[in-house]
């Protein structure tokens, strides 16, 4: 007697995770599916932690959408790496919408940009670009629009995420979305200061010891720089990017301009950076204009 043949199962059923109309080449070419279409456990991972985020963001583009009378949002992603995020938001938001919305990664690693750019090509994603520019040259570029309406940065390396924030607010991004490396710049002035500053204060014990001073200094960035968010009428969230279990550095960072006011803020700054003895990262950490813009302001009255 003939035996009824099992139904193959499709690659949807396989692998339960993958989205209706979601780029099956896009999944292997980000080797996030083996070529046999296949998801391990890593690779299961890392999408939930790609999915995670996008969950954060499409909201902000749809909001970008409602405000520009429906047409697309700008996105500038700083330190794409391999651009999975970017990759993953394109063909999940931005395929088919063809309303001039577009994704550029900035990132210095120039066999990375080539391999991006060659990817979009193949996909046939039109509205992605890849940049060979580290992040803080890439504010002055003229391959980039003067505004920006959403900018990310995820695990941009030590003070990337600090350009980040500087090309966000002279771009004057709608949105902001952080998940910020460690930055060492403020943990080496803490310790540079500690000589001078350890008499001044009971509370300069919270950096005395060498680890502590690495883990204050990265605690104390992320404050630094939602207070900068604050000083430039952002509303600011911090909370944790659950399910990104391969990485210490966790901390999302999502600010959204409502031109709030920005006084307290900018005077609780000035106080943080008094109190703990990094007044000489007030150019770092500024509020009111960007930096450069206070410089060519005060050049011309000179
Ligand atoms: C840890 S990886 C994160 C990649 C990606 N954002 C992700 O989360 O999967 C950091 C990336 O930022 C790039 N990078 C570091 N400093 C940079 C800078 N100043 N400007 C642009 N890219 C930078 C590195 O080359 C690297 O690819």
């Amino acid at each position: 007697m003939k035996q009824d043949k099992k139904p193959v199962p499709t690659i949807y059923e396989q692998a339960p995770e993958i989205k209706p109309g979601q780029s099956i080449e896009l999944l292997k070419e980000l080797h996030i599916l083996t070529r046999d279409g296949k998801l391990n456990q890593d690779s299961r991972r890392k999408l939930k932690q790609v999915y995670h985020l996008v969950q954060f963001i499409e909201p902000l583009l749809k909001d970008v959408e409602a405000q520009k009378d429906g047409q697309g949002a700008t996105v500038v992603d700083h330190g794409a790496g391999k651009s999975y995020l970017g990759f993953i938001l394109y063909d999940l938001f931005f395929k088919g919408r063809e309303n001039g919305g577009r994704i550029y990664g900035i990132e210095t690693r120039e066999e990375l940009v080539q391999k991006s750019t060659a990817l979009a090509a193949h996909l046939g994603f039109p509205g992605m670009s890849f940049l060979n520019l580290s992040v803080a040259e890439s504010t002055g570029s003229d391959k980039l629009p003067a505004t920006i309406d959403v900018v990310t940065a995820l695990h941009a390396c030590n003070t990337a995420t600090d350009d980040a924030i500087d090309f966000a607010l002279k771009k004057q991004a709608k949105h902001i979305v952080l998940v910020p490396c460690c930055q060492a710049e403020v943990a080496t002035v803490l310790r540079k200061n500690k000589g001078r500053d350890l008499g001044r204060s009971a509370l300069t014990e919270i950096w005395r010891h060498p680890i502590h001073t690495r883990e204050f200094g990265s605690q104390i960035t992320n404050v630094l720089r939602c207070l900068q968010l604050e000083a430039h009428g952002y509303q600011v969230t911090v909370t944790e990017l659950v399910g990104w279990e391969h990485s210490m550095k966790n901390e999302l960072i999502v600010a959204t301009y409502k031109n709030l006011p920005r006084r307290r803020p900018a005077e609780r700054l000035q106080q943080v950076l008094a109190e703990v003895g990094l007044e000489e990262l007030s150019s770092r950490f500024y509020s009111g204009q960007p930096a450069s813009q206070a410089q060519a302001a005060e050049s011309t009255t000179d």
